[in-house]
């Protein structure tokens, strides 16, 4: 057998599927349908704006994937990962170290809550979360505490798709497969979202902060001395926008301070400006010991996952023999040069152009913009925070995934009105980058309305 270029005969394993689509086995992409039906095949971007192979201008309603916060395409970051790619492509930083990481990270903390400065940087929001549990539970075992190992997350969260991440992550079809394999000792509070009780509510729900006292009866079933951490999403994104009920998230801060858990919050999407400030905690004015972040934090030009640790936790770290690794973990990748030169261009981009100022303005024009759905067809629930938007749908006799409602809505947003969004089960997911104006957000919110009096 004769291997190399062109030696390998390509058959078509699956009928109409184009040869040339077999090989990429595409992320969360039913992969027969897509490629033999379905191709939304993007080619440049700018802005607010994509443009597909077929020449059509898409208005981006969903930032890329929640991540591109201040468009696609700023030449502000292009030219900063250009530079940086020219003069340094890469330099390990186990035991190395190449000065734009210091910078990045340095720069990076200054955003944080006060008592937030130092990031262990990983390439994705999914590792920063794994990130984020093990200096939990290496934490506490350099604190003596070695026992204190379980670990809580909330149903209906979403924490990337590593094995840290799914086992206390809180989506049933996400943790299936692996069931008997998920980490051990994982617990879930109940998620926060009652439709009797909050359907179209503007801003934060006002019930529901007694939610989080069910942490208490986990607390007196386990005992606090054998729990690490609690792990929330301070607004829930994948699962549709789920935000925090007044009081909610005080109260999870209040009781994991009462015995002495720590408390994680996962802004791998609320981080940077989605919610008008550089992270979910400054916004609630709630403060966890360890904030995850990505997506944003290079706009997502490059991929980089920040796990930012509290004072209090990185010198628990610091003890014994100055010469010993403190924490035996890390990236080929962590603090890659071009993916922190992309992360400092994007602070320069949010500190010049005012970007938490732009978000916060243009955030209520959103919120109102999106509630006006209320009165269309089969919306039930409307939810909004900063610029997050999840529109809930009901599903009625379609719940089949790619078949649904919710799936022509997104297919017909796509094909007919030249939108992108994204839709999770029966939600609706439209998450516009800060820089969106008041036209964009009409046109998305009226063509949606159009879509949803089309389907049925
Ligand atoms: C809250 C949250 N955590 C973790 C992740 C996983 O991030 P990634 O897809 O970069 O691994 C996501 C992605 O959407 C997220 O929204």
């Amino acid at each position: 057998m004769v291997f190399g270029i062109g030696a390998k005969k390509k058959k078509n394993k699956h009928k109409d599927v184009p040869k040339e689509l077999e090989a990429f086995w595409m992320p969360f992409t039913p992969q027969r349908d897509y490629k033999k039906n379905r191709l939304r095949t993007l080619v440049s971007a700018e802005g607010m704006y994509y443009k597909t192979d077929d020449g059509r201008t898409m208005l981006d309603g969903c930032s890329g994937f929640g991540c591109t916060n201040f468009g696609h395409n700023h030449p502000k970051i292009t030219e900063a990962i250009q530079r940086q790619a020219a003069q340094l492509d890469f330099a390990p930083n186990f035991q190395f170290s190449s000065p734009v990481a210091f910078e990045a990270a340095d720069r990076l903390c200054k955003a944080m809550p006060e008592h937030i400065n130092h990031v262990f940087f990983s390439n994705s929001g999914s590792e920063a979360v794994d990130t984020a549990l093990k200096i939990a539970l290496a934490y506490w075992r350099a604190r003596g505490k070695s026992e204190k190992t379980r670990m809580i997350g909330r149903l209906r969260s979403y924490h990337g798709v590593n094995f840290g991440g799914i086992s206390v992550g809180g989506i049933s079809y996400m943790r299936k497969n692996y069931a008997s394999s998920l980490i051990p000792g994982c617990d879930h509070l109940p998620h926060t979202h009652n439709l009797d009780h909050q359907a179209f509510s503007k801003g934060q729900p006002k019930w529901g902060a007694h939610l989080a006292d069910e942490l208490e009866n986990m607390i007196y079933l386990h005992s606090a001395e054998n729990i690490a951490c609690v792990i929330v999403e301070p607004v829930a994104g994948s699962t549709g926008t789920l935000v925090p009920p007044v009081g909610y998230l005080e109260r999870l801060r209040e009781i994991c301070t009462k015995h002495d858990i720590l408390l994680i919050f996962d802004e791998v999407i609320t981080a940077w400006a989605r919610l008008g400030y550089a992270t979910a905690a400054e916004k609630f004015n709630v403060m966890p010991d360890i904030i995850t972040s990505a997506k944003g934090i290079t706009n997502a030009t490059v991929p980089l996952g920040a796990t930012f640790v509290s004072d209090k936790i990185y010198d628990a770290f610091m003890q014994g023999p100055e010469n010993n690794i403190e924490f035996l973990h890390g990236y080929t990748y962590s603090g890659h040069p071009l993916s922190c030169a992309a992360a400092l261009a994007t602070q320069e981009l949010i500190d010049e152009d005012g970007m938490y100022q732009k978000a916060q303005a243009i955030a209520p024009v959103w919120e109102d913009a999106l509630h006006t759905l209320k009165d269309a067809p089969y919306v039930v629930d409307v939810r909004a925070c900063g610029l997050m938007g999840g529109v809930q749908i009901d599903l009625g006799d379609r719940p089949d995934d790619q078949k649904s409602r919710a799936a022509e809505v997104f297919n017909k947003m796509f094909f007919e009105q030249d939108i992108t969004m994204r839709y999770t089960v029966d939600v609706l997911g439209l998450y516009p980058s800060v820089i969106v104006n008041e036209d964009e957000i009409g046109t998305i919110v009226d063509r949606l309305r159009k879509v949803l009096n089309e389907v049925d």
